[in-house]
């Protein structure tokens, strides 16, 4: 009973969050290295500001964050003292091919990631590829527009190529794109969409989403032809919305609200657009690029298990009822629950959300799941020695892999692994911030980039290598 045999547990990154090395090995430049801290991130990752280079006037924390492009064998190895089953990274695509539409990778790129997966391996750990997480190399989007033109199905075609042959035997499960909703809510990052004056916002971003839609069904197809040891999966940001009341107009806006998010999914794991959907876009008079083929291409190619990740519910609140109190849910913005607490930057905290949420993707898809993200994003002060007693992140994490057990052990889900959300402490992707910390280790940085780099083990650091041990059984914990 409890956590089946083989969970993989394990920490998870992205590159533009730890690598740094922006310029190194031949990398060229994304859209994630030039979303700066501050305050015109927010308006820049959601594409209401143009910002395609670097400037004197901003820092861009991508460009060294953690600088794990040169310490991923010590950090590695402090994973591995953890007791990881699973590593989950992402490829930064400039990497493979520095401008995106070569005909040639980057040698040097994929040596590096041949390296850390080799690192891997030495301790027993099975890497998690994401493809994409939220980068798009820069000239994709100056020559061609980002995910709006359909030739990038193409090159994303090439990269996967690549990676699936040059990896084979070293990588199993792989996700396509992080948080593929995303696109609607904050598009330069999740597609590198910028807008031209007037254009149809809505139009460009189901436009995108249908070729991402398309080349993550095209990298499904590709990975099981070269190996048929690959397993694929979509993933989204996930969490259920909850009606801010029983009004019947609180509850309808909390089912439409979630189906704007599932779409996406149900297209990746199902294989066909809802209806609800189309008659959506037919009440809107948009029409979508689709080519002759597409729907049977995407319903012949459907992912092996559906990841997300978790980090706090939603309510939604319907038209006739406007007197509420609205919170920060990672990019999402959400009525505030007066029934929960919230993190220091307003996410609420709701594990037993997670185990609906579990639940409610389970009944959807009936595919295995993976949770990908899940963890406190909290503000850590370090002693003399930077040692941190984080117990309101094991407070935390301990509730949800309680949670998690119970919609395994009492509800049947199905799970194959969970990875906590920035298991070293990285750059924050909403703020841009290094003081927001999610990790079991800590790394001596600030948000203006000052700071040795030195990582040092937190309290969670132990307290996760005994959930590990005990496969998920001993989530206890005392407080100093
Ligand atoms: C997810 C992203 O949305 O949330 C991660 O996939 C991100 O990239 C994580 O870091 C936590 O969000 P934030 O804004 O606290 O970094």
């Amino acid at each position: 009973m409890g956590f089946p045999k083989g969970f993989l547990w394990g920490g998870a990154t992205a590159a533009n969050q730890c690598e740094g090395g922006y310029n190194e090995g031949g990398r060229g430049l994304a859209n994630v290295d030039v979303v700066p801290l501050g305050e015109d991130r927010f308006p820049i990752i959601t594409g209401k500001m143009n910002h395609l280079a670097f400037d004197e006037d901003h820092f861009y924390p991508a460009k060294e964050a953690i600088d794990m492009y040169h310490h991923f064998k010590e950090d590695i190895k402090l994973f591995g003292e953890m007791g990881f089953k699973t590593y989950r990274l992402s490829i930064a695509w400039s990497r493979i091919f520095p401008k995106g539409d070569e005909a040639e990778p980057n040698e040097a790129g994929l040596k590096f990631y041949e390296d850390l997966f080799n690192e891997c391996h030495k301790y027993g750990i099975e890497p998690l590829v994401t493809i994409t997480h939220f980068d798009c190399p820069i000239h994709l989007i100056k020559e061609y527009g980002g995910w709006k033109n359909r030739k990038l199905v193409d090159f994303y075609e090439n990269l996967v190529r690549v990676l699936f042959t040059r990896y084979k035997g070293l990588v199993k499960y792989w996700l396509t794109f992080n948080e593929i909703n995303m696109i609607l809510h904050a598009p330069f990052m999740g597609a590198g969409l910028t807008f031209e004056d007037g254009e149809d916002q809505e139009l460009a971003k189901y436009t995108a989403a249908h070729h991402e839609l398309l080349a993550s069904a095209r990298a499904t197809k590709i990975a099981h032809e070269i190996d048929p040891e690959n397993q694929v999966g979509c993933m989204m940001a996930g969490a259920v919305y909850y009606p801010y009341s029983c009004r019947p107009g609180d509850v309808w806006a909390a089912y439409e609200d979630a189906r704007d998010e599932y779409y996406l999914i149900d297209v990746q794991a199902r294989g066909e657009y809802p209806r609800y959907f189309l008659k959506r876009l037919e009440r809107k008079g948009i029409a979508l690029p689709i080519e002759d083929g597409d729907l049977a291409f995407l319903k012949e190619n459907t992912v092996d298990f559906v990841s997300f990740s978790y980090y706090a519910t939603r309510v939604s609140v319907g038209d006739d009822n406007d007197e509420v109190e609205f919170t920060a849910s990672n990019i999402f913005d959400s009525v505030k629950n007066p029934y929960l607490e919230s993190s220091e930057w307003g996410w609420q905290i709701d594990p037993l959300g997670f185990r609906t949420t579990l639940n409610s993707l389970y009944d959807r898809y009936q595919k295995p799941l993976f949770v990908v993200e899940n963890g406190l994003g909290a503000v850590d002060t370090p002693d003399e020695n930077s040692y941190v007693a984080d117990d309101y992140r094991i407070d935390y994490m301990a509730k949800h892999v309680d949670a998690m057990r119970d919609a395994i052990d009492i509800d049947g889900v199905e799970v194959l692994g969970y990875t906590s959300w920035g298991c070293i402490d990285l750059v924050s992707a909403g703020t841009g911030e290094m003081k927001k910390r999610y990790g079991f280790i800590y790394v001596d940085r600030d948000n203006e980039g000052n700071g040795t780099l030195k990582r040092t083990p937190k309290k969670s650091f132990n307290w996760y290598k005994q959930v590990i041990a005990s496969n998920g059984e001993d989530t206890s914990w005392q407080k100093d």
